[in-house]
């Protein structure tokens, strides 16, 4: 969702800042803008991708040393030029970028109105500087007191920058519910709302916790709470690599990702899981791993393709710890009213540890007694510090929106934590033990073999490119993998796809079924496998068209599809690390051959920061 950037320092700005929101583009947005400070402070902005904006900006002499540029994802008023940010107050001297949702804006709005304020956009961000100044002028106090009053006063969530046209050596910047990041350079500092648009310029940042007012004035950093305490600045050193934030020779971030797994996977279970020595361990799950040996039950919260993975978590916690385990949408969760026992454990899975509604939910869970487990892949992220353990998924940056590599490497998390616990409450043998380890410390290979096949995938999505539905069935292990892959489908192709589980289809979907639907079956060899073969007969017997993903050396399946994809056997609890992979693949392709942007599919936001 929206991206903010920010830079004072002895670069010019405006190019700091545009190749920073490039880097955000990714989190999707619909409008961009920039504010410099070149005598007076100015303000571009326009509609649409970073490209249009520094088309209106090439050939103007932009020399200022301090800036700061958005990527605007629309929620309150349409995109346009007039709603992008950043914003002026009312007397064009000071100027805002805003992430977020300011709910009582309307009310402040009217306020301001009935003073004689006359606004230029229906954004609540354009309220909240108009807001500021109001205070600024009429309390005879600093901006960065004014900043903090407002704060006190507006209810909802945000990360802010502000600039002011008489101030041009200072930023203040604020969070309270949206991810900012301060980097430390060499007589610099960036803002970002993650660290991508940092990384190349410095590894040093800070992140600022909730209720924090970064105040960057003369070359120094001062961090306050909205109390006025002074805060002293945790400086972490970020170990991503600049390189793993671009495309590395691939044509999408997508079909990078996709191929990075066996190595994500890999690296998400090195130092954790040795099979040879039967050792398996999790450093971040420690303190409280007895809470969830000894969980009468587990709630898994999630949104998204992370919600699939906790499907596929629930089998597997149920199979081998014998926990029952409620998997529920993090927006759902968090406004009921659900019924959490002493006994109860939580875990939260998400790749951006950002998403609005898994926080709320976490914090409802933690109100309610809950101890929670965070599975997230960024580091230093809001849910992975939220929570009171946890595991980081160790993929590294996952930067195509359509999410790939982040799901595999949650489900060897999620597999590792299940392992572990099922092997500490005896609820497995030791033999099982063993024998898990060694089949999970084979898939990297295995995604690897899948990987070989992608010129098959490719012929099949040119087959199939043009139709308008698809249908997606699994069973078992394999219904989470059909609805995820329905949902890749879904995302970067815009074809409407539906995952079921296949028995289910008789239900209703079966209705759809004719000579023009694609039906991709997820059956591989496992126990539900008779099962899924009599569904096959029933979609053939409508004449729907089947492409089948099936263990290497089925030569039944082959015989009643149209196109079969063969990926190698694994214990079925986790097959769908390997099923999945040529789903993704199909998704891809189509999404290419039907000229989809793929790595910025329309409407969608990487990381889902308001609700
Ligand atoms: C967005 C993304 C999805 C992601 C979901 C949950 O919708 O586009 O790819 O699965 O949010 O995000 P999280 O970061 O919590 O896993």
């Amino acid at each position: 969702m929206c991206g903010i950037v920010g830079y004072i320092g002895h670069r010019e700005a405006t190019s700091v800042v545009l190749k920073g929101l490039k880097r955000l583009e990714y989190r999707g947005y619909d409008s961009a803008g920039v504010a410099v400070i070149d005598h007076t402070l100015t303000i571009h902005k326009k509609q649409g991708k970073v490209a249009d904006l520094e088309s209106i900006l090439g050939g103007k002499d932009l020399t200022s040393k301090v800036g700061m540029g958005h990527t605007r994802w629309a929620t309150h008023g349409e995109p346009n030029d007039a709603n992008a940010h950043p914003h002026y107050s009312q007397s064009g001297k000071l100027a805002i970028i805003h992430n977020g949702i300011i709910e009582n804006y309307g009310v402040l709005k009217k306020d301001l109105i009935s003073k004689g304020y006359e606004f230029r956009s229906e954004t609540d961000s354009e309220v909240f500087i108009y807001f500021i100044e109001d205070i600024f002028k009429n309390n005879n106090v600093s901006l960065e007191e004014a900043v903090r009053m407002a704060l006190n006063k507006v209810v909802g969530a945000y990360a802010i920058v502000i600039m002011s046209a008489d101030d041009p050596n200072t930023l203040i910047a604020a969070r309270k519910g949206s991810p900012l990041v301060v980097g430390l350079g060499k007589d610099e500092f960036f803002l970002a709302s993650d660290a991508t648009p940092i990384i190349e310029f410095t590894n040093e940042v800070v992140y600022l916790n909730d209720y924090e007012i970064a105040i960057i004035r003369d070359n120094e950093l001062t961090i306050k709470d909205t109390k006025n305490t002074t805060m002293t600045p945790y400086i972490q050193t970020l170990e991503m690599e600049l390189e793993s934030i671009e495309k590395a020779g691939f044509d999408h971030f997508m079909l990078k990702e996709i191929y990075e797994q066996p190595k994500s996977i890999h690296d998400c279970m090195r130092g954790r899981l040795n099979a040879q020595d039967g050792w398996l361990k999790l450093g971040g799950i420690r303190e409280y791993s007895n809470r969830l040996i000894h969980a009468d039950r587990i709630i898994i919260l999630a949104c998204g393709t992370s919600w699939h993975a906790g499907l596929v978590a629930e089998y597997v916690f149920e199979e081998f710890c014998r926990i029952p385990v409620e998997v529920e949408y993090a927006s759902e969760f968090r406004y009921r009213n659900p019924v959490i026992k002493e006994g109860d454990v939580v875990i939260a899975i998400s790749q951006s540890g950002e998403t609005a509604d898994t926080i709320a939910a976490i914090e409802l869970a933690k109100s309610k007694g809950a101890i929670v487990f965070g599975v997230c892949n960024v580091v230093g992220s809001t849910i992975s510090r939220i929570s009171h353990e946890g595991a980081y998924t160790h993929a590294g940056p996952e930067i195509g929106v359509a999410s790939t590599k982040a799901f595999t490497a949650q489900l060897t998390v999620l597999n590792m934590i299940a392992i572990r616990v099922a092997h500490r409450k005896g609820t497995i043998s030791e033999s099982k033990y063993r024998e898990l380890l060694v089949e999970l410390e084979q898939i990297p290979a295995k995604v690897e073999r899948v990987l070989k096949q992608n010129e098959k995938i490719e012929e099949i999505a040119a087959v199939y490119k043009d139709a308008r539905n698809f249908l997606y069935l699994g069973r078992g292990y394999n219904f989470p993998v059909a609805l995820e892959g329905a949902l890749k489908l879904k995302e970067i192709s815009y074809i409407h796809a539906e995952g079921y589980p296949a028995a289910e289809m008789k239900h209703g979907p079966i209705a759809l079924i004719d000579k023009d639907m694609p039906v991709v079956f997820i059956a591989t060899k496992d126990s539900s496998y008779d099962k899924i073969v009599s569904n096959v007969q029933e979609v053939k017997a409508r004449h729907g068209k089947v492409i089948s993903i099936v263990t290497e050396g089925d030569d039944l399946l082959p015989t009643m599809s149209e196109y079969t994809i063969e990926v190698p056997a694994t214990h079925e609890a986790f097959m769908p690390m390997v099923s999945v992979i040529p789903l993704q693949l199909l998704s891809y392709h189509i999404a290419v051959m039907r000229g989809c942007n793929v790595d910025q599919p329309r409407n969608l936001a990487k990381s889902v920061t308001v609700e």
